[in-house]
């Protein structure tokens, strides 16, 4: 590997799961990791295997498929680490190990905190004692896997010769890769800069193995201590997408690519992302986690690439370069006006479908085919924008024990709204229900509700247009809950956002399902 390439190791499924409402089903979570390998990320972190059995299932599932299938456009075509977090404990070790083993590049990252404050605080340890749990884990670790990653938690709050002294021993122990967080967002560029210099020049045998960068960005600092980090030396950086995680996230991936990228003739160094799918990844984690992607979002936000001044417009057109320092096209921003039209066959939709980067086959191609024609009998261009709405809202759709035939609003000012709705259930049969409500989305959920009969309640609603203009395809997001069980997501798309809601609200309701043994959903018993 060249010494100026920098490994980038994505936590969107582990550190970025964590953050408040984040968190994913085990399909969800097999399809994001679909998307980071073929994106080229080096590691994917992809759970915390002893937080919970679900956990630990998805983290094997992802080894067991993702870590085994090579795929095109990866270096050498071979398929990303797969890594798993465990605490410094047997048990927490051996539970990563189980879970990754199935990869072909398996990784254990253990961690335990060094700063003074969390050993005092949080463990209740000596130093002493830190460092020897930390060589006893790592030598576990190792025990069992050629690749084991040690943090050092809040790294950038811990008296520097301290650190050093607990790298320098960890690596005697085994640890292949050291990760440096700065845990709690504190440090300033400069300072993180110093941090990896100090431990390059003075924690022997550091420059055997490889530094890596962990920045949380409660100071909105994350990405600047990140490059100032790998400026200093480190060769690999964690990353999430949209920048997700813990309180204010993580560095995003988008933002460390694009500034590597652009800035290469400073900066020198490359990493082995393919930045055409940046875009295509930022929508799936934001869909299956239900995190908005704010328009003005570097690099991938709706607003990235676009131009209102007018002295912006005309240098533009001039030249686009006078106002754009990346090319939309490079991270998979294009905006093609009008790919398609109501008169265009499945075979070009499939085709473009593909070369958006969705490929959709058998039944969930015929549904989008179906919606897209419905769409594009209603709307007067369907763009590029459109289409990956329609086909994200298909490749991850739970299964549809609950279908949308029919929807009937009556709403206005000054009075409730009344809604009626027809769904086809479990068993095939079509199940009518009025109902009133607040408004019209009101009404159709308590409408839907009353005929599904299982009890939810609605956490999340979020509504937004996936293009400009009065015909715009509104996409819907909802989070519900039953119970204490983990709530779980269900996104619509469609001109008409109360209809976009419906199925958003359907489709969290047939994942609530899906979870459940059909026994103990009456409806499903009955159909079976
Ligand atoms: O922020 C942090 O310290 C972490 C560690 C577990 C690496 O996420
Ligand atoms: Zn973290």
């Amino acid at each position: 590997m060249h010494s100026n390439y920098v490994r980038i190791f994505d936590t969107s499924l582990r550190d970025g799961e964590q953050a408040p409402g984040a968190s994913m089903n085990t399909a969800e979570k097999l399809e994001v990791a679909r998307a980071l390998s073929r994106l080229g990320v080096d590691v994917i972190e992809a759970g915390f295997p002893a937080a919970s059995p679900d956990d630990h299932a998805a983290v094997r599932a992802i080894a067991a498929e993702v870590g085994v299938v090579p795929t095109e456009g990866r270096p050498q075509h071979e398929p990303p680490i797969i890594c798993g977090l465990a605490r410094c404990t047997r048990g927490d070790i051996e539970a990563a190990w189980s879970a990754v083993q199935g990869a072909r590049h398996p990784r254990i990252h253990t961690f335990l905190a060094t700063s003074d404050i969390h050993l005092e605080h949080k463990l209740r340890i000596s130093r002493p004692e830190m460092v020897a749990r930390a060589v006893e884990g790592v030598r576990f670790a190792r025990s069992l896997c050629e690749d084991v990653e040690f943090s050092p938690e809040d790294a950038g709050r811990t008296h520097p010769a301290f650190l050093h002294e607990v790298l320098g021993e960890v690596i005697k122990a085994g640890a292949t890769t050291l990760n440096i967080p700065d845990t709690v967002g504190y440090t300033l560029p400069d300072e993180f800069g110093a941090l990896i210099t100090g431990i390059l020049s003075h924690t022997p045998g550091a420059r055997d193995v490889t530094i890596s960068v962990h920045c949380h960005d409660d100071l909105g600092l994350a990405l600047a201590n990140s490059l100032s980090g790998l400026r200093a030396g480190a060769r690999q950086a964690e990353v999430t997408v949209n920048g997700i995680g813990e309180r204010a996230g993580n560095a995003s991936l988008e933002e460390l690519v694009m500034a590597l990228r652009t800035r290469a003739a400073v900066l020198g160094l490359e990493t082995g992302i393919d930045t055409r799918q940046l875009c295509r990844a930022s929508r799936l984690v934001s869909r299956c986690t239900s995190y908005p992607v704010p328009p003005n979002k570097a690099v991938v936000g709706a607003n990235a690439f676009a131009h209102e001044s007018g002295i912006h417009q005309d240098g533009m057109l001039k030249n686009a370069r006078t106002y754009e320092i990346m090319r939309p096209e490079d991270v998979g921003a294009a905006q093609t006006t009008l790919i398609l039209g109501k008169h265009s066959g499945r075979h070009a939709f499939s085709r473009r479908l593909a070369e958006l980067g969705w490929p959709l086959e058998g039944s969930q191609l015929d549904r989008a085919f179906a919606d897209f024609k419905v769409l594009a009998d209603r709307k007067k261009s369907v763009h590029d924008a459109d289409l990956a709405a329609l086909a994200s809202q298909e490749s991850s759709a739970p299964p549809e024990f609950w279908a949308l035939e029919h929807l009937l609003v009556a709403c206005g000012t000054g009075g409730i709204a009344t809604a009626t709705v027809r769904l086809r259930g479990p068993d095939g049969t079509s199940h009518v229900h009025p109902a009133v409500g607040d408004g019209p989305v009101d009404a159709v959920f308590t409408a839907i509700a009353a005929v599904v009969q299982t009890p939810v309640e609605l956490l999340e609603f979020n509504v937004h247009a996936v293009t400009g203009g009065i015909d715009a395809l509104g996409e819907v997001s909802v989070r519900v809950r039953q119970g204490d069980a983990r709530p779980a997501h269900g996104h619509g798309a469609d001109t008409d956002i109360v209809v976009a809601s419906a199925r958003a609200y359907l489709a969290a309701i047939n994942a609530l399902l899906a979870r459940q043994p059909a026994a103990a959903v009456p409806q499903l018993a009955a159909a079976a």
